[in-house]
């Protein structure tokens, strides 16, 4: 089947937390859809694997370390992206989560542990989005994904600032998409479920597998190729919204 709608070939698309997980899984699938990656992770040792099997399909592209966290590296990740590429076409905000130090019932929450959540979930989405958009609304073109979360739609009893932060970046998605769409950015987000990515409890990934009414927990590419149709001229006249992509998974505590 030939779908050019579809086709990314010759665009460039950042991808933030390409290393591992949704991420890299992102990564793969807008590759194998044409495009060339630059891969925005904190950790360089992940992210060079993800570029080596990028390059493994044929596409450019390379890595570039990068705490989401901090303006003057998200600066430095967007200008080194139009020096080397020449044209930023895609943003996918996907490096975001929860450490160990955050997951702590909601009245533990300590001013630092707040914070530190926010930054990684929404304030480095605000950065990303608008540092991008400079050079995007000088492009007059572009294209923005941000992950959230379903998190966002139920009481975050793992985390309570990560909950309020992924309805935040639900928040600015319709916001940034308001203000770029004279531009001609688009800016959406996607919301997964539960996809296992690294250790876990079990027990909960069985119960969670149970409840959600197609019988399996998500995958990196179940993201990834929703990704990949925000990201193609196949969603042209889609601006402002959030996908869930969670199988229908009960907003249930
Ligand atoms: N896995 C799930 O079940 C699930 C569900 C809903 C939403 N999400 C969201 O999907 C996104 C990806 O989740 P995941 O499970 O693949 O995460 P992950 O922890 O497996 O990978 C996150 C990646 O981001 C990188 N990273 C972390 N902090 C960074 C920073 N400050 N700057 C740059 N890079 C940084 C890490 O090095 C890693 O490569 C997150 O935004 C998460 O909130 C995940």
């Amino acid at each position: 089947m030939n779908l050019p709608v579809f086709d990314l070939t010759g665009r460039t698309a950042i991808v933030t937390g390409g290393g591992r997980g949704i991420g890299k899984g992102i990564c793969l699938a807008l590759a194998q859809a044409g495009a060339n990656i630059i891969v925005a992770n904190r950790d360089t040792a992940t992210a060079a694997e993800t570029v080596r099997e990028i390059e493994t399909l044929g596409r450019k592209s390379i890595a570039i370390q990068t705490d989401v966290c901090q303006s003057a590296q998200v600066e430095n990740l967007v200008n080194k992206t139009v020096e080397v590429f020449g044209t930023l076409d895609i943003l996918v905000n996907n490096a975001g989560g929860t450490t160990k130090e955050m997951r702590v019932p909601p009245l533990q929450v300590t001013e630092e542990i707040w914070d530190a959540a926010i930054d990684l979930n929404l304030k480095s989405i605000f950065l990303c989005s608008q540092i991008a958009a400079k050079t995007m609304i000088q492009q007059k073109k572009g294209n923005i994904i941000n992950i959230s979360s379903w998190y966002a739609y139920m009481p975050s009893l793992v985390s309570m600032p990560y909950g309020a932060a992924k309805a935040g970046v639900n928040n600015l998605t319709q916001t940034m998409a308001h203000v770029l769409g004279p531009y001609n950015i688009r800016v959406n987000a996607i919301a997964p479920g539960a996809v296992p990515t690294g250790p876990g409890d079990p027990e909960m990934r069985e119960r969670r597998r149970k409840s959600c009414p197609l019988g399996r927990l998500g995958v990196p590419e179940d993201i990834a190729w929703a990704v990949v149709y925000f990201a193609s001229d196949a969603s042209s006249y889609v601006t402002g919204q959030v996908l869930s992509v969670d199988g229908a998974i009960p907003k249930i505590v």
